[in-house]
């Protein structure tokens, strides 16, 4: 199993006000999953999320990533799994600004031990080129589409190899034609071997992983897995063949 979870609880205290945000979840993602987590705002997604990153620890319940156990670790040993076994991709993509997408990828390399700065370099242009932007190298996010930023920050999130990579919309803030081609380049990662856990509003973008987790009110209600997932490269094709008609 890559997330192990038993009965996770979370509360926020804001002033005297107690915030449940999640209540009691239970679920385990194995190596090589595709899942999404759906839910209307405020019912937890997030908050599950930061604690599967180990960005946030929970109030009570256990939880084991990787057969580590993140609740018996310190801040230094967690920032380490994190910055080893885990990619994160946001909906607003979180690239630094005026700053070229080789040095944006080149990051989290620089903050493991004994990686040459060539080394660094190297395997930044190998995860650009992976996601398709090996000629933009030297633009800043500015001068990137919505779309090709995401890709950075897909890169960014698989330069140093995790196993396991978490999206919270990453398609949010993304028209739906490039919304399905990031969707077609998360089937292409998971074919190859990552498991991925996104969190989506939409039930067409969920409809291309192959297990669909739904959160209420800091619960989970449903899980289920999806036998047929689309093809968001097929769709692609088809998308495009169709907008090539309108135009001739
Ligand atoms: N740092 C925090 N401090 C206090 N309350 C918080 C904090 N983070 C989240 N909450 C509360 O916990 C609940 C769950 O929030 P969470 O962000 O996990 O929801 P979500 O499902 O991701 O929503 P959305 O779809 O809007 O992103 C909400 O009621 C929220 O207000
Ligand atoms: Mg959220």
């Amino acid at each position: 199993m890559v997330v192990t979870i038993e009965d996770l609880r979370k509360t926020y205290l804001m002033g005297d006000v107690k915030v449940e945000a999640l209540r009691g979840v239970t679920l385990s993602i194995d190596n090589g999953e595709f899942v999404s987590i759906m839910g209307a705002s405020g019912s937890g997604k997030s908050t599950l999320m930061n604690i599967i990153g180990c960005l946030d620890v929970p109030s009570s319940g256990r939880y084991s990533l990787l057969a580590n156990e993140p609740g018996t670790l310190d801040r230094k040993a967690l920032a380490s799994i994190r910055n080893r076994h885990i990619g994160f991709v946001f909906q607003s993509f979180n690239l630094i600004p005026r700053t070229t997408t080789l040095e944006n990828v080149e990051l989290p390399v620089h903050y493991r031990h004994g990686v040459s700065s060539q080394e660094a370099r190297r395997r930044a242009v190998a995860a650009l080129e992976k996601v398709g932007l090996g000629t933009r190298l030297n633009h800043v996010p500015n001068q990137l589409s919505g779309g090709q930023q995401q890709r950075v920050a897909i890169a960014r999130a698989l330069v140093n190899e995790p196993e396991l990579l978490l999206a919270d919309e990453p398609t949010g803030a993304l028209d739906s034609h490039t919304s399905i081609e990031i969707m077609a380049l998360f089937q292409e990662l998971n074919q190859q071997g990552k498991t991925v856990i996104l969190v989506t509003h939409e039930p067409d973008i969920a409809l291309y992983t192959k297990r669909i987790i739904r959160m209420r009110d800091g619960l989970v209600i449903s899980d289920e897995r999806i036998d047929n997932p689309r093809n968001a490269r097929t769709d692609l094709d088809a998308l495009t063949a169709s907008e090539g008609q309108q135009w001739n």
